[in-house]
């Protein structure tokens, strides 16, 4: 290692270091408020699915989640019970794993995107002293002296909720459509609008036309809008109730719905007690009666059945050809009847531009060189002009207007002459400039790429140190570089086990600390889900969890360091050949059982995300100096691929821990788990292998040998001959029978890890189990069958489809 890698690899080390107490707050969840001095990023909490604040009636949550694509990340408030989104922080501008949300010891609230800021809360420069989630949904930032300073009911985004005041000054804006159009709903002028965003703002709704409102009082101006049990209601200033919009039969009156303006401009309605389901009544009622429905120009009839209007249709895709108004490089221009019966959105909204006639009405768009779009009505003289143009509608009898849509003159199909290719000269520059500046780029893409590939050997720090940086600051694992753990281990020279996974080597980094270096063997990942499963692997900390320190992931290698357990795996302290040796008393053997069942709970019960161990077996159970168990290897079933999946579902790898259902068709699940264990605490207790072919026939298959005692009511015989315990210790007949519960053929007998604990620390009284069915028994001998003809027979693997991993969600929340 060069002097400057030793100053880097030392530095990450530190860093990791001082960080310690972040990282052990890493993935704590807060409920209600919390206070300044919390930063994470979506890693820190990924254990919580991204959510670190929730309410105290826990409908609600404050946290990271993933957009469609799911490397990006907002930062949002959630309804926990429907999933659905009700205020965003960061909408538009997604951000990364690592970037950190920030609350401040100076009581600044932020969002960071890489180096920059991309969401703040603007409190006018006061200190924020508490972050509240409340019960009603609406994030509250108070000071302080518990004022608020601001809060998400004040800056809604897309979305409504029940009991929140829409007034005066707030805007619900739609995510932009296909061609950047959002949609826009606000107050004015005593009225609630919804209009299209364009420039000027184009109206297409308001409560005032709105048929299917009901009115309570006439005449007044709207100043708030509020959702109340089944009805959008609108005041006055003082209060008063003037109308409201009935959107649901529903009657319940303390109900949460949501009101949500869609990427289409409809104003759709949820009820968040009923999983978020769809009202089904729609604002505005007319699907075309909006912006765009269609394509610009095309015409909207019916249910959304779109044509290009009779005027148009010589034009290539119905287009006017027109680029860009007013920017000098306008060709000429001629104006071209639409035709009649047409409509449009935003006629009944706003005033008219001129009355005049319709050759008045051509004259003020010919010489107007932003209107691309005029529309007349003869028996009022009123003209419209507009400058953008969404879709057309058919009209309704009556109000006949005729449309004139402005086109560049002489590109309609059949003439098109001289002004068309001096004006698409330019275009043809742009575009061959452009292809060449692709290619030059994709070029020097190409040959960075084939660089970095060639130097890479020798240098491995370059392209990882920023992530070194970001992920110590999320408290995740340390990345190191292969190089790194070449050192630590000198070389890989001190093997410690062969495991279904890899190898596992010896290590210490330069301040003293010990690794076991696990070099992963035929991992079928690529980096990003390496990493993504090596971050939820490294956020779970648990007493009786071995803890992940760091890991490699540089070009093929795979590496995780774990923390180093000096007396090695539990298979070599209860398998003793020599009976001289140390032999484990019954004492440390029952905290060993007990630990090792309270890892797994933590496992299954406790992490946000389910996760299922696969391959519990004494190889995957860690002492410390302590004796202290720990389970190691949790989360490594989904890294990974095919070949490697037999590892451990070949019964070579395992012998019997493996439950029946991995070779019946019955899906895996946490009780999977719960059967291994009870094989793995037959071991502890009986201090010999399950499966012993060279025992007496009555004990080589001590799972039956011990059900067959059971009956007999002669449990103490199951236990390990070679060790002395109290005959009044009840916890020896519980362990057996918590045993056999275990293992029991039906998956549902066999009870919770946490029920486990419970029975084995006398929490719970343990009845007599079941003895095993006969089914069970036929499927042992077919089981250890194939085991004695080495194990060759098609059935186990055959079962072990990437169908049946898949079933199951091994690990992750993905
Ligand atoms: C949550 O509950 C606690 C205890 O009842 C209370 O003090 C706190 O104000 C509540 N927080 C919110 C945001 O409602
Ligand atoms: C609140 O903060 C302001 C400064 O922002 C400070 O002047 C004031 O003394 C603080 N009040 C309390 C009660 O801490
Ligand atoms: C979309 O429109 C917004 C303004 O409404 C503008 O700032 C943005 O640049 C536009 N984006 C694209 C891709 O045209
Ligand atoms: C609605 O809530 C109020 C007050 O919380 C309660 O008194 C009333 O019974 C509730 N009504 C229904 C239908 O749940
Ligand atoms: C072309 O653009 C100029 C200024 O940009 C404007 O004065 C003129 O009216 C435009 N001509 C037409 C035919 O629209
Ligand atoms: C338009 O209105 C004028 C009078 O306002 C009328 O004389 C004329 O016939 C109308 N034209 C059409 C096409 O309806
Ligand atoms: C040109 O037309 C636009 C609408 O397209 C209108 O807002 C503007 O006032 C018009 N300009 C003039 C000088 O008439």
């Amino acid at each position: 290692m060069d002097q400057w890698g030793l100053i880097r690899f030392i530095g990450s080390i530190s860093l990791f270091v001082l960080l310690l107490p972040e990282a052990c707050k890493a993935g704590v969840q807060y409920v209600g408020t919390i206070s300044p001095g919390v930063q994470g990023s979506q890693m820190t909490w990924i254990n919580l699915n991204g959510m670190f604040l929730v309410s105290n009636n826990s409908n609600f949550a404050f946290g990271f989640t993933t957009t469609q694509d799911v490397t990006k990340f907002l930062l949002v408030i959630v309804h926990t019970g429907s999933s659905k989104v009700i205020w965003s922080a960061n909408r538009g501008s997604p951000v990364s794993n690592s970037d950190n949300f920030i609350f401040g010891e100076d009581g600044k609230v932020s969002l960071r995107k890489g180096e920059g800021v991309v969401w703040t809360a603007d409190t006018g420069g006061k200190r924020v002293s508490a972050i509240e989630m409340q019960d009603s949904g609406n994030l509250v930032l108070l000071g302080n002296d518990t004022s608020v300073l601001w809060q998400s009911f004040s800056h809604p985004t897309d979305t409504l909720i029940s009991n929140q005041d829409f007034v005066d000054g707030m805007k619900l804006v739609s995510d932009p459509n296909a061609n950047n159009l959002t949609h826009i709903l606000e107050i004015k002028s005593g009225d609630v609008i919804l209009s299209a965003g364009f420039q000027p703002p184009q109206p297409y709704w308001s409560i005032q036309k709105e048929s299917r409102r009901t009115v309570n009082k006439d005449g007044g101006k709207v100043a708030v809008a509020s959702l109340r049990g089944n009805s959008w209601r609108f005041y006055d200033g003082n209060k008063v109730l003037l109308s409201q919009f009935i959107f649901s039969d529903s009657t319940d009156a303390n109900a949460t719905w949501i009101a949500v303006l869609g990427i289409d401009g409809i104003i759709s309605f949820y009820n968040l007690d009923d999983r978020g389901s769809d009202s089904q009544t729609k604002i505005p009622n007319d699907p075309c009666s909006r912006p765009e429905p269609c394509d610009s120009l095309y015409v909207c009839s019916g249910n959304n059945v779109c044509q290009c209007p009779s005027g148009l249709t010589t034009r290539p895709n119905c287009q006017t050809g027109i680029v860009s108004t007013c920017d000098g490089s306008n060709g000429s221009t001629e104006l071209v009847s639409a035709g009649n019966g047409l409509n449009y959105f935003a006629l009944g909204f706003v005033p008219p531009s001129s009355k005049t006639d319709l050759e008045g009405c051509k004259s003020a768009c010919d010489g107007n060189c932003s209107c691309l779009a005029l529309f007349f009505q003869n028996s009022s003289g009123n003209c419209f002009l507009f400058s953008n143009i969404g879709s057309l509608q058919n009209s309704n009898a009556g109000s006949s207007f005729v449309a004139y849509i402005k086109v560049l003159s002489g590109s309609s199909g059949s003439n098109a002459g001289g002004g068309s290719s001096h004006k698409s000269f330019p275009v043809v520059v742009i575009i061959v400039i452009a292809t060449l500046i692709a290619i030059c780029g994709i070029l020097y893409l190409a040959f960075r790429y084939h660089r970095k590939k060639k130097k890479r050997p020798e240098s491995p720090h370059d392209t990882s140190e920023d992530d070194n940086f970001i992920e110590g600051l999320s408290g995740m694992p340390i990345r190191f570089s292969y190089r790194d753990l070449q050192i630590a281990t000198n070389n890989f020279s001190v093997k410690l086990g062969q495991g279904g996974f890899g190898s596992v080597y010896q290590g210490a980094l330069p301040d003293g600390t010990r690794l076991a270096v696990k070099k992963l063997e035929g991992i079928g990942q690529g980096k990003k889900e390496f990493r993504a499963e090596v971050t939820i692997i490294g956020s779970i900390h648990h007493h009786h969890l071995v803890r992940l320190r760091g890991f490699c992931a540089e070009g093929t290698h795979r590496l995780l360091a774990y923390e180093f357990m000096p007396n090695g795996s539990l298979d070599k302290w209860i398998f003793k050949r020599n009976k001289e040796e140390f032999l484990l008393d019954w004492e440390t053997r029952f905290n060993i059982a007990v630990g090792t069942a309270k890892g797994l709970a933590y496992l299954h019960e406790d992490c946000d995300s389910k996760i299922i161990h696969c391959d519990i077996k004494p190889e995957n159970v860690l002492l410390d100096g302590q004796f202290l168990a720990k389970v190691s290897d949790f989360g490594l079933a989904k890294l990974m691929n095919r070949e490697q999946s037999h590892v451990f579902t070949t019964l070579r790898g395992t012998r019997g821990y493996l439950a029946p259902e991995w070779i019946t068709n019955y899906a895996i699940s946490e009780k999977s788990d719960v059967y291994s264990y009870g094989m793995l605490l037959l071991e502890i207790i009986g201090g010999r292998k399950n499966f012993v072919p060279t025992e007496s026939s009555e004990k080589s298959h001590f799972p039956s040998y011990a059900f067959k005692m059971m009956e007999e009511g002669k449990l103490r015989e199951i236990v390990d001959s070679k060790l002395k315990f109290n005959q009044d210790d009840e916890r020896v007949s519980a362990s057996i029978k918590v045993a056999l519960w275990c293992i029991q053929e039906d998956m549902h007998l066999r009870p919770s890890m946490t029920k486990v604990v419970q029975m084995l620390e006398g929490l719970s009284p343990v009845p007599m189990p079941p003895t095993s069915s006969p089914l069970g028994s036929r499927l042992f001998s077919s089981f250890f069958k194939s085991v004695s003809e080495e194990g060759t027979s098609s059935g186990p693997s055959d079962y072990n489809s990437d169908a049946y991993l898949s079933a199951v969600r091994l690990s992750g929340p993905r």
